[in-house]
């Protein structure tokens, strides 16, 4: 089947996108508002997209209703110009969904999800303590494209537990670390657990060796 996407609305486009793009990276972040009011929400419109410098983006949209006004994260994110990139793994899960939930202003998340904070150690935002691992960010620009926003922010510290950290390379044990990603919609989420297997890459010279 064939869509051409000048002939869709944007919510069929949305669930086509996200029945593809799949499985996603799940950014759960943490942010503050001027008065220094935490807010936690989920993201998967997310990845890294540089290493040197080490950038991250992430979309988000404008809040329902009229009027082109960003989610909270993406307006604190403007103001204080800082945010943290906290991993969800299987057991945080609930947690994670219960802090999508478009509570009313003053409402504490992580509260409500049982979840308390650690310090970060650059930026003023904190992180998720039961998270496996975070990622401290600066703002590096906004760009807004219609009813949507790409945040680019820069990593400036990354927490890892210990137990998930392989200090050689350093290598995260990303195999023990059971991150989940987003699947399409309604609520679908994908494990890693028991799910890795492994396709070495080659030279082309090992390639020409074995196709000859
Ligand atoms: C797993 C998951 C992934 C999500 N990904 C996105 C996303 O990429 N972009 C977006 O705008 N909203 C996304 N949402 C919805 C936001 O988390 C939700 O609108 C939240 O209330 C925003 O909170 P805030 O206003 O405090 O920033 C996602 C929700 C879930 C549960």
């Amino acid at each position: 089947m064939l869509f051409d996407l000048a002939k869709v609305t944007a919510h069929q486009t949305y669930n086509l996108l996200i029945g593809l793009v799949a499985p996603r990276p799940i950014a759960w972040i943490t942010s503050t508002d001027l008065s220094g009011k935490l807010n936690a929400a989920p993201f998967s419109a997310y990845n890294y997209v540089g290493v040197d410098p080490p950038i991250v983006a992430v979309g988000v949209g404008n809040r329902p209703g009229p009027g082109v006004v960003g989610k909270d994260t993406a307006q604190n994110i403007r103001n204080t110009r800082e945010f943290v990139i906290n991993v969800v793994n299987e057991a945080l899960a609930e947690a994670m969904v219960t802090t999508a939930i478009d509570f009313p202003p003053g409402v504490n998340e992580l509260d409500i999800a049982g979840l308390k904070t650690a310090p970060s150690a650059v930026v003023s935002v904190p992180r998720i303590a039961a998270a496996p691992a975070s990622l401290e960010c600066r703002e590096t620009a906004t760009i807004e494209i219609g009813n949507s926003r790409v945040i680019l922010g820069q990593v400036v510290a990354i927490h890892v537990n210990d137990e998930f950290i392989d200090p050689a390379g350093p290598y995260v044990r990303a195999e023990e670390l059971h991150a989940i990603g987003r699947m399409n919609g309604l609520g679908g989420y994908v494990r890693t657990r028991d799910a890795f297997f492994r396709v070495p890459r080659t030279t082309y010279a090992e390639w020409l060796q074995a196709n000859q």
